[in-house]
């Protein structure tokens, strides 16, 4: 019997290039795909965090992708002329200081692309690394630094997708970097400027003479007392500095007033919640602390000059200041009376939990100045 003809092959052949050619391809988009998805999920997870935890989230992603013991972040520092590591993980000389000049750190820098090197040795008596990949980290002006990373666990040598990789995650890296600089830097100067502002409101009349600083430091340790996180502290350290900021439109003779407030007088001064508050209003940042100084003279039990909430509809940032507030003010002399001494202030703020003050707050603020005593005996 004659052999079939082997037409068949050629276009088998074909498709079996085609299949083949295919599957370069998905393995390439779905790569791809990894590598974009990564840089998505960094770029969103990076904004917002503080330097420190950039850092712990590159780590996360370059050990987990690039399959690697040694990562570190070197930055150039304000002069330009050293070099030194701001976080590491695995091997790494962490205190050592690169000087500029004839070393592989700045060279590569200098030369803004990636180096992969055998080996590092002499970083220091004990370290060696092998092997290691340098990528710059440039920002949009200039060089911040670069990451360095090395000692595969595989044992295998860095490849250029390796690379390619380490190149996108140090842009990004330098994007998150240079905004977290920024946002800090913003945030130091907001800072300044409310403590400029509470020291103003406070130095009107020496009646009231550090009032602002006291409250804060009561407030901020109810606040850690009943564990609440760092962005409700930093809000509530701003609001308290900020609580009388109102008073900066009440003439100084009726602050120091020794008594007898007419009716006009004591409604200026009843206001000065609402003008705070109005002060800030359209300051979107601020939206929580100015609900913070709107009622922070609201009482618990929504009775009073107020009333316009009660119980745990008040803020608690409000109510913590209140506390806060009656302690340092019960127990400093004003215009129309003397100080009271602490016992005193113990009982009347005790007196008053559940009417004026929310009772687990007072609780909580006993605890609080308890502590005090204790830390002076
Ligand atoms: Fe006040």
């Amino acid at each position: 019997m004659a052999a079939k003809p082997r037409t068949a092959d050629k276009p088998k052949s074909q498709i079996d290039q085609l299949r083949d050619d295919l599957l370069v391809t998905t393995r390439e988009l779905s790569g791809a795909y990894e590598e974009l998805s990564i840089f998505h999920r960094l770029s969103l997870t990076l904004a917002g965090l503080t330097l420190e935890q950039i850092y712990d989230k590159l780590f996360d992603e370059i050990q987990a992708m690039l399959d690697v013991k040694t990562v570190a972040i070197m930055l150039i520092n304000e002069e330009g002329n050293e070099l030194y590591t701001v976080s590491f993980r695995g091997k790494w000389p962490g205190g050592k200081v690169f000087k500029k000049g004839n070393n592989i750190f700045w060279t590569t820098i200098e030369q803004r692309a990636p180096k992969v090197v055998g080996d590092i040795i002499g970083l220091s008596a004990r370290i060696k690394i092998s092997p290691v990949l340098i990528c710059p980290v440039i920002g949009k002006k200039k060089a911040l630094g670069a990451i360095i990373i090395g000692e595969r666990k595989s044992g295998k040598e860095f490849y250029s997708a390796d690379i390619k990789f380490l190149l996108a995650i140090a842009s990004q890296a330098a994007l998150a970097m240079e905004n977290a600089s920024l946002y800090q830097e913003l945030e130091n100067l907001l800072l300044s400027t409310v403590v400029a502002f509470g020291k103003a409101i406070d130095s009107r009349s020496h009646w009231t003479y550090g009032h602002s600083d006291r409250v804060t430091k009561y407030a901020v340790d109810i606040a850690r007392e009943i564990d609440m996180d760092n962005d409700f502290i930093d809000k509530l350290k701003i609001c308290s500095l900020l609580h009388d900021i109102g008073k900066i439109t009440i003439p100084i003779d009726i602050l120091d007033k020794p008594a007898g407030l007419t009716e006009l007088e004591m409604n200026q001064m009843n206001r000065h919640p609402f003008v705070g508050a109005r002060i800030f209003e359209d300051f979107k940042p601020f939206k929580d602390i100015v609900e913070g100084i709107k009622h922070h003279h609201e009482r618990w039990d929504g009775n009073g000059f107020y009333g316009e909430l009660k119980g745990e509809k008040i803020p608690l940032m409000a109510r913590i200041i209140a506390v806060a507030d009656a302690y340092d003010a019960l127990t400093s002399d004003r215009p129309y009376r003397k100080k009271k001494n602490r016992e005193e202030v113990i009982t009347e703020i005790t007196d008053k939990a559940g009417k004026q003050f929310d009772p687990k707050l007072v609780q909580i603020f006993l605890k609080v100045i308890d502590s005090y005593d204790s830390e002076r005996a």
